[in-house]
């Protein structure tokens, strides 16, 4: 299949891009999330597709350079699909725009997590590198959305997080439906604080894979709304501004890498 026509899964192909086409994306989780960027933060934003529900707009940042905001759809299987269609269409950075749960007690909600690395717990990245392959974010991208963070005042940490497959039973969550913790999951979120990783979350270690193997840029910012020494739930009254914070920064880089592409 030629990547002009629309692809399978994502719904549009090389062609609906515009010209000149983005070669950066914002990629969420949630595609409300992903609908959210495009509608309040993009010009002339343009919907591309919602097939499968997965939320892709393009259009402008503030300096004129084309952005795709795109949803990964939760978990790495998904995210993979989604990713390998994005690079067929020419997307050459992509920033992950996520939320998670913090381990550390000085990782707040409403602040945000820049990730260097992930310990990366997750099947779908054992089809694309072997296990060893390091999930390791673009250096340079990682960087920017720090400094991003610093000049616009938002609370942030960079650091190592946990990639696993599942919000229940790999997070260590034992109020769910399943009663039975594995013996090889118990405790290990603490183990885990023990070895300094920040958070939890569901993509960025097969993400990172992915921007290895295949030669793009991979980042990812998530949003804390979840504060895991102090209790299982999600915070939602942080959720607002976890969210928030965390695209302001990624917009801010995203602009920088448009600019610097030369788009
Ligand atoms: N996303 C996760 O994967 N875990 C959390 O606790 C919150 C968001």
């Amino acid at each position: 299949m030629s990547a002009d026509q629309p692809l399978y899964h994502i719904g549009f192909g090389r062609r609906d891009l515009g010209d000149p086409p983005p070669t950066v994306a914002l990629l969420s989780g949630d595609p409300e999330r992903a609908r959210q960027i495009a509608e309040r933060h993009l010009r002339d934003a343009r919907k591309l597709s919602e097939n499968r529900g997965l939320h892709s707009s393009v259009g402008r940042l503030p300096n004129g350079r084309p952005l795709l905001s795109a949803t990964s759809g939760m978990g790495a299987p998904s995210l993979s699909i989604v990713v390998n269609e994005l690079v067929q269409v020419g997307i050459r950075t992509i920033i992950r725009v996520g939320t998670c749960g913090s381990i550390q007690p000085h990782v707040r909600p409403g602040s945000v997590v820049i990730s260097s690395a992930a310990l990366c717990r997750q099947g779908a990245a054992n089809d694309i590198a072997p296990v060893e392959y390091p999930a390791v974010a673009d250096p340079f991208l990682t960087v920017a959305l720090a400094q991003a963070a610093r000049r616009l005042g938002v609370e942030h940490h960079v650091g190592i997080t946990a990639s696993v497959d599942t919000f229940y039973e790999g997070q260590e969550r034992a109020a769910s439906a399943n009663p039975h913790l594995l013996r090889a999951l118990r405790g290990i979120t603490e183990e885990y604080r023990r070895l300094n990783i920040l958070n939890y979350e569901m993509e960025s270690g097969t993400l990172f894979k992915m921007g290895g193997v295949y030669g793009f840029r991979a980042a990812c910012i998530c949003g804390v709304i979840a504060q895991r020494t102090e209790g299982e739930q999600v915070v939602l009254e942080a959720k607002a501004v976890a969210v928030e914070n965390a695209i302001r920064v990624a917009l801010a880089v995203a602009e920088e890498v448009a600019g610097e592409e030369g788009i």
